[in-house]
């Protein structure tokens, strides 16, 4: 038995009350979806700045109706500490999800990714603290190797920040690390390293690469690549992140008060992304044909990223089930359906 399966049977024996915040996104309805069919009991909370009431819709249609009835979901905002202290009331294991994500967005709006991310995080952290929860897991993020030039990232050696965004990220580290050793209370960091999935929103100014690119090419629209395609990252699909935080809500003391890159340890560039989800969706029955267009580097973008998953294999147990090529199979049908809506 794996640790991942031997977490999922511990809380399929025993189960716990859980928190998500960010529940209506991408990795929050994840996380949502796996808890319920864990049987769990989960708390939501979500003020819909960029997730939608639709993921959760898909949830509900994917679990059983009992499942669904473990679920309570509270709208509201974590920059309003009051609602951050009702939401944690009673709950065993928290997942913090919430937050504004994006490079360019924060560059753009530096004060609103502040609030929410910084003020928002320190506001769930006292609550969680106060209300004693057991365990306290918050995404953290790759972009917080700024412009380290080591390749793979180790957790330890990190650069100076690349954007608004990366400053928030490594702010969250720094409390969390001082909540321990002022409160005793520890919790845990997982650094995600571009994620992707089903229910990666693929719509607004700011979405992420594969949701942007799936769409475009299914749309039959232009496909734009930033700078000359050979910048490379880990991209890490969605089931191995929903392990990362299984396993690290359900750890040992000892591997607490620790941050932890959630990856697979590949490098893929972008032209060979293109290539991927071209193929993947050509043998989905959608024929794609596009060429991309190049046009400039993008601010605040890190040139290259790939993790040492070392760390987390040896602490926490992780056995990352899919590579990129699996995950991106994975998610087309998804996207063809979405987008097909
Ligand atoms: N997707 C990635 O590749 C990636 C990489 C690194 C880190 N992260 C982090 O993972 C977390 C989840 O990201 P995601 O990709 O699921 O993004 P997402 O935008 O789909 O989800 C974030 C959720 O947080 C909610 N939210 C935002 N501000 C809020 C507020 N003030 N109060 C309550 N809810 C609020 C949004 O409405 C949304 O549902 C974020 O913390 C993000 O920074 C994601």
């Amino acid at each position: 038995m794996t640790c991942y399966e031997q977490a999922k049977q511990t809380l399929l024996d025993t189960p716990k009350t859980w928190l998500v915040t960010g529940v209506a996104g991408f990795i929050g309805s994840n996380l949502l979806e796996t808890l319920l069919q864990l049987n769990q009991k989960v708390v939501g909370l979500d003020n819909f700045a960029t997730g939608h009431q639709h993921n959760l819709d898909e949830v509900e249609r994917l679990v059983t109706t009992d499942q669904w009835r473990n679920f309570s979901f509270i709208e509201g905002d974590i920059r309003e500490p009051d609602t951050c202290k009702e939401v944690v009331k009673g709950v065993d294991y928290v997942l913090h999800q919430a937050a504004l994500g994006s490079v360019p967005r924060s560059i753009n709006d530096p004060a609103t990714t502040n609030a929410t991310n910084i003020s928002g995080f320190l506001n769930m952290l006292v609550a969680a603290r106060d209300e004693g929860v057991a365990s306290f897991t918050y995404a953290a993020s790759s972009s917080t190797y700024g412009d380290h030039p080591a390749l793979p990232k180790v957790e330890e050696n990190i650069g100076n920040p690349l954007s608004p965004y990366a400053v928030t990220k490594y702010v969250n580290e720094l409390y969390a690390d001082v909540f321990a050793r002022t409160y005793g209370f520890k919790s845990i960091g997982l650094r995600y390293f571009n994620v992707f999935g089903k229910r990666q929103d693929p719509d607004g100014a700011y979405a992420a690469v594969i949701p942007k690119w799936t769409a475009s090419a299914i749309k039959n629209e232009e496909i734009f690549i930033n700078g000359d395609g050979e910048t490379s990252r880990d991209f890490c699909f969605i089931e191995n992140t929903v392990q990362m935080n299984i396993l690290a809500a359900t750890a040992p003391e000892d591997a607490k008060n620790e941050v932890y890159n959630v990856a697979v340890g590949d490098r893929t560039t972008l032209n060979t992304l293109f290539g991927a989800i071209k193929t993947a969706l050509n043998e989905n029955g959608v024929p794609v044909e596009l060429e991309p267009t190049y046009r400039d580097f993008r601010a605040g973008d890190v040139r290259h990223s790939q993790a040492d998953i070392s760390k987390s294999v040896k602490r926490l147990g992780y056995a990352p089930e899919y590579r990129i090529l699996e995950g991106i199979q994975k998610a087309m049908p998804w996207y063809i359906g979405f987008i097909g809506r």
